[in-house]
């Protein structure tokens, strides 16, 4: 049996990963400082250590005897991330280098990252591939690209060295849904909780912009399951143990893209609401339209959609509602 490191595995999808690895067969060890994560999400059968990937000796502890780490720990809000940038790169890249520092030293060869449609800025493309240049516009989208870019670097040197060192990069698109009713999105910046959380004071739910050029003029994006995002990292996890050949970056994206305002219909049906929303403004740096092509994660990573909108909709309701 292996045991793999999950850093941020007590937020909301690293939670996810770890019940995933889990349920793989594997040991889990969660790193985490709990700053915007929740110990209860931790799943009961894996070994919390709280503290943070800042901290060099929580790494040695935590780090000791595994097999690879997931590596989800970070600052992850794009847009409060421009009124926060030292922050921003301190917890996202000066961790990361920590982490890698650390795994270098003893000797810990695997990590999956957690990275972001955030590398991506404003695509003008109608899906980006993994192969559409990175043009990040925040200090949040900035760090995932350096993030990958150490990852690349510690994988040069690792072939110089002639010492082994795999290292993938997991683009997530826009992770919505449960897999599981006690693990919930509780950012509030996120489009269930932040629409839950004005039904639940009685006001109508915002819609940021509603004249982008898209079919219905609302933002349209690539909604993903949180489960199915758990389960790459399993496969991705199962393929470096098994020392198969993988690509530096795979984007997690259904191909597919549903507007703002039909996800949010689909929240306020599972919610039970007749709620009209409301019109706000455009917030900054909200790209009109970013869809993903995962065709080379469905090849490599079994990355596949398994629930239609409505249902991973109702998902994150039910835990919301929980
Ligand atoms: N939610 C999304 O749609 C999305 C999309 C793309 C990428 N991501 C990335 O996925 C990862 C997880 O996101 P999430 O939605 O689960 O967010 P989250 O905030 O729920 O989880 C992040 C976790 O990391 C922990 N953490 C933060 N800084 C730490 C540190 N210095 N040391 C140890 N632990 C620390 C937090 O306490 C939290 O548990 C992040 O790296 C994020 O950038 C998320």
């Amino acid at each position: 049996m292996t045991r793999w490191l999950v850093t941020g595995g007590a937020g909301y999808i690293g939670a996810h990963v770890a019940a995933a690895l889990l349920e793989s067969g594997r040991e889990v060890t969660v790193l985490d400082d709990l700053s915007s994560g929740h110990r209860e999400f931790v799943p009961s059968r894996a070994r919390l250590h709280t503290g943070s990937i800042l901290d060099r000796e929580a790494l040695a502890t935590t780090l000791h005897d595994v097999d690879g780490v997931v590596h989800l720990a970070g600052y992850k809000y794009a847009g409060a991330s421009v009124t926060r940038p030292l922050h921003t790169w301190r917890q996202n890249v000066t961790g990361t280098i920590e982490l890698l520092d650390a795994m270098r030293q003893q000797g810990v060869a695997r990590i999956v990252f957690s990275s972001s449609a955030g590398v991506y800025g404003t695509p003008d493309v109608e899906r980006v591939t993994e192969a559409t240049p990175p043009a990040p516009e925040s200090p949040y989208g900035e760090t995932k690209v350096a993030g990958e870019l150490l990852l690349a670097d510690e994988r040069a040197r690792a072939a110089l060295d002639g010492t082994a060192f795999l290292g993938v990069a997991l683009r997530y698109f826009n992770v919505i849904g449960s897999g599981d009713p006690s693990i919930r999105d509780t950012s509030p910046h996120n489009l269930v909780p932040k629409v839950l959380a004005a039904l639940a004071r009685g006001e109508a739910p915002q819609i940021n912009g509603d004249d982008y050029a898209t079919p219905d003029g609302t933002c349209v994006r690539d909604w993903v399951h949180v489960g199915d995002v758990a389960l790459a990292h399993v496969a991705a996890a199962d393929r470096m143990e098994r020392g198969m050949q993988l690509e530096s970056v795979y984007n997690l994206g259904s191909g597919d893209g549903a507007s703002v305002r039909e996800v949010l219909g689909a929240i306020l049906r599972a919610a039970g609401s007749d709620a009209e929303p409301k019109r706000a403004p455009r917030r900054p740096g909200d790209p009109a339209r970013i869809v993903a092509d995962g065709t080379l994660a469905a090849r490599d990573l079994d990355w596949q959609m398994r629930r239609s909108i409505d249902a991973m909709v109702a998902s994150a309701v039910a835990a919301e509602r929980r």
